[in-house]
């Protein structure tokens, strides 16, 4: 187990990490108000776990599925908290993959103008990326995470113990994550590889996530509110991903994540920027865990890339891997990277 903290002017937060995490944290919680918000999928497996960690408190158990990541749905915790008599001092909880965690940390922004906020991620996803940094949001009018905020968790409790339910499907998009860390991260990409046919097991799980995390703490505090700097490299892959996940959406956030980190992966080789044996080794990576499609409409699926909140201009702007432990952003015309895409959806067809 290990506790890394996230320090900046505006945040103090902890996470723990590790097996036993929960069970040595989660009751520490009790005691003032404390609200969860949590989906049915979670709540099915661990409201024993819940009811016996925090007692009978109130909560919100949203469907499952990233439809639940609405504003509507935002208006309901929050109505919720309400009837419930949550005070300013209150805790929500946010127990569950990456739209609890988005949903609710928005709620608890919002509450009295921001309460205390608790992550507990459940996916693999989620304890990577979606728990740590403090980016909230709900999707609207078909444009992911367009209505957010910046709001850090005071605490994140990331215990391996969850993935024990977790479809592999899930696993697999945590994987993802964890794959494009490993191409800004010289130890995280020895550590993939080295592990290459171990990638779902849980002691490597447990120590990969705890190497993310680190690799995503140094990045937040450089450049907290993602303004501009190095934080936009934890974007790798999802400027394709999020294009293709608008126009198509059949799979989930992290399945298109790794498709849009391949495609981009290949615009990076055609520029030159990334190559060689490392870029093979990238490429196995990924396959290793996703078998990519070759889309039709990929060209007409790229326009979505526009809502990408990088663009600043009328260019598409995407983050794709160096050289080792490196990482380059291209700037393309929206026709350009159309057409880079379709080429290559071309080629592997
Ligand atoms: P998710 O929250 O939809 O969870 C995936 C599925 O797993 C759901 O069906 C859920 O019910 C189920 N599940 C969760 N925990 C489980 C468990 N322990 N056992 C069994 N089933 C379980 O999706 P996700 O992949 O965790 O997160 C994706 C979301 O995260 C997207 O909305 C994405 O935009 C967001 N995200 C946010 C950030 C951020 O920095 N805030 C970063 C990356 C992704
Ligand atoms: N998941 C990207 C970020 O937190 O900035």
């Amino acid at each position: 187990m290990k506790d890394i903290i996230l320090k900046t002017n505006t945040v103090n937060s902890i996470i723990h990490c590790g097996k036993g995490a929960f069970d040595k944290y989660a009751p520490g919680l009790s005691g003032g108000q404390l609200f969860l918000v949590t989906d049915t999928n979670v709540y099915a497996h661990y409201s024993d776990l819940i009811a016996r960690t925090f007692g009978d408190i109130p909560k919100f158990v949203l469907p499952a599925g990233e439809k639940s990541k609405t504003y509507k749905n935002l208006i309901k915790i929050l109505e919720a908290m309400l009837a419930s008599g949550m005070r300013r001092n209150c805790r929500v909880i946010a127990m569950g993959g990456g739209v609890v965690g988005d949903i609710a940390g928005l709620a608890a922004s919002l509450y009295m103008r921001g309460v205390h906020l608790v992550q507990i991620p459940t996916t693999l996803l989620a304890q990577v990326d979606s728990s740590v940094g403090g980016k909230t949001a709900v999707d609207h009018k078909g444009v992911k995470n367009v209505i957010g905020a910046f709001y850090q968790p005071e605490e994140v409790i990331a215990d391996p113990l969850f993935f024990s339910t977790l479809p592999k499907r899930e696993l697999r998009c945590g994987l993802g994550e964890i794959i494009k860390y490993g191409a800004l991260d010289e130890n995280i990409y020895n550590c993939l590889l080295e592990n290459s046919d171990c990638l779902y097991f849980e002691k490597f799980l447990e120590g990969i996530v705890a190497m993310c995390i680190e690799h995503k703490v140094k990045v937040v505090k450089l450049d907290e509110r993602d303004s501009g700097g190095i934080r936009k490299s934890l974007n790798l892959g999802h400027t394709t991903g999020h294009a293709l996940e608008l126009y198509y959406g059949r799979k989930s956030h992290g399945e298109y994540v790794l498709i849009g980190m391949y495609y981009e992966l290949q615009i990076a080789r055609k520029r030159g920027i990334c190559g060689g044996q490392y870029a093979e080794n990238l490429e196995k990576l990924i396959k290793k865990v996703i078998k990519v499609p070759s889309y039709e409409n990929i060209a007409e699926a790229a326009l979505n890339a526009v809502h990408d909140k990088k663009n600043v201009d009328e260019n598409i702007s995407i983050v794709v891997p160096g050289k080792e432990g490196e990482f380059a952003e291209i700037k393309l015309a929206v026709n350009e990277y159309a057409q880079l895409l379709y080429e290559e959806a071309k080629r592997i067809k």
